[in-house]
């Protein structure tokens, strides 16, 4: 026998059920991302590796440690997308957006790539939902984006919430706080790990986002970057707080949230769910802002803020079985006879078209069996075709709930199906 081909560790497919559970959650953040003015923008999978190692940072784990990476066939050296931000700052410079319009929403769908060591809720090939917002400095933007957020999860009933803020600085913070983490950490060098050490002189913020060192106490008394901000980027901080304040979000102000991407400036969130299904990933979206992006990748200055979820967390943490997702047929038309499924075909062609979901059987199987399967799809009616339908032209509407029967004529099937519905 030969042998059988796997798909890729870390790499799902997504089967029915569960991807009527995915198709829900998607289409609720795309309405309501819609509904706050963020259109879609689709990117390739593929970039060039420098946006990466400019964009999101060549001393983050990310980079550094998870990236899909290989040259191409005229030897350039091509990443699979661990995250969107940097190829939606590409192309908003790519396609000179910034010239076109002032404020720019986009939102996006669509798997990354990371080598990470999968478990439940981290995979290698993972999906996320994103929105980047480009050209407001104001920090209500981060505050609605937030608000945004907590009505997704809330009106789909996601349980045990917490949104966690921080501010990071930005260029005029960081000379001064680099300066107070490097005091602090250079004579505690030999308590970090190897990788800690080296970052100390390439980039010592990335070492409080350390997965090796994380709970060590030299990490946790650390200086904390909220301390050492200028009065400026304090006054922002504490007016992204205020209009959380304003929309009822109950948020926690958490000091140590530093994120793993280089490119964030000022505020920056996280959102948890306490969820039992998530285990230790609890983090369903994370986000901030990266003011000094754009024009560091070789763009004119432009204030941005975003955040991406994780669409399995999400699903992970979204109540109800799989199943219960899944859109039941309005009718199962069964057939007795060649003729007979002949005609259903054509009927069921026709009721389609009316906008109604039909199962049909086209095998030769016996009627019992095909009620059987009707019953199974959860089907909401059924009707049996035979030689005396096929004459009269009317037939009997069987309710798969209650067991009713009605005669009905089959040209009518599809208003009786639609008023029902
Ligand atoms: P991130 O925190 O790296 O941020 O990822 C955002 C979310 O993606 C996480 O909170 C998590 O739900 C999900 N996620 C990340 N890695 C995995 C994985 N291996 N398996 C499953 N889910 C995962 C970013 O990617 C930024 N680009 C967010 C952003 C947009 N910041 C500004 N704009």
């Amino acid at each position: 026998m030969p042998e059988s081909v796997q798909a890729v560790r870390g790499m799902n497919d997504i089967l029915p059920p569960d991807s009527a559970k995915w198709g829900f959650f998607e289409r609720r953040c795309r309405e309501l991302f819609e509904r706050h003015g963020y259109d879609e923008i689709r990117t390739p999978v593929l970039e060039h590796t420098k946006l990466f190692t400019r964009g999101i940072g060549e001393a983050t784990d990310v980079v550094e440690k998870q990236m899909y990476t290989f040259l191409d066939r005229k030897e350039r050296s091509l990443s699979m997308r661990p995250e969107m931000t940097a190829s939606c700052v590409r192309a908003y410079i790519e396609h000179a957006i910034g010239k076109q319009e002032p404020v720019t929403r986009w939102y996006y769908i669509g798997p990354m790539f990371r080598y990470e060591q999968p478990q439940a809720g981290r995979y290698r090939q993972f999906h996320q939902i994103g929105v980047e917002c480009f050209g407001v400095a104001e920090p209500t933007v981060e505050a609605e984006q937030i608000a945004m957020l907590v009505r997704l999860y809330d009106g789909l009933g996601v349980p045990a919430l917490s949104v966690l803020v921080n501010s990071v600085g930005g260029a005029e913070d960081r000379p001064r706080y680099r300066a107070a983490l490097l005091a602090y950490l250079e004579p505690r060098a030999a308590e970090l790990c190897g990788d800690c050490q080296r970052r100390l002189s390439t980039n010592p913020l990335r070492v409080l986002d350390c997965k090796t060192d994380a709970g060590s106490p030299v990490l946790s008394g650390a200086p904390r970057v909220l301390d050492h901000l200028t009065e400026a980027s304090r006054a922002r901080f504490d007016a992204a707080c205020q209009s959380l304040a304003d929309l009822g979000v109950a948020f926690e102000i958490d000091p140590r949230l530093v994120r793993g991407l280089d490119y964030y400036t000022g505020t920056v969130f996280e959102i948890q769910s306490a969820a039992p299904a998530l285990g230790s990933q609890s983090a369903l979206v994370g986000g901030g802002r990266y003011d000094e992006l754009v024009e560091a990748m070789g763009g004119p200055a432009t204030p941005a803020v975003g955040f991406a979820l994780g669409v399995e967390r999400g699903i992970l943490a979204l109540p109800g079985s799989a199943e219960s997702f899944l859109t039941a047929p309005d009718l199962f038309l069964a057939a007795i006879g060649e003729a007979a499924r002949r005609r259903a075909l054509v009927l069921a062609h026709a009721l389609r078209a009316a906008g109604l979901r039909i199962e049909l059987e086209h095998r030769s199987v016996g009627v019992r069996a095909q009620l059987r399967r009707a019953d199974k799809l959860h089907a909401r009616a059924s009707l049996v075709l035979g030689d005396d339908e096929l004459t009269s032209g009317r037939g009997k509407l069987r309710d798969m709930g209650s067991g009713e029967e009605r005669e009905i004529a089959l040209a009518s099937l599809a208003s009786e199906l639609t008023r029902d519905r």
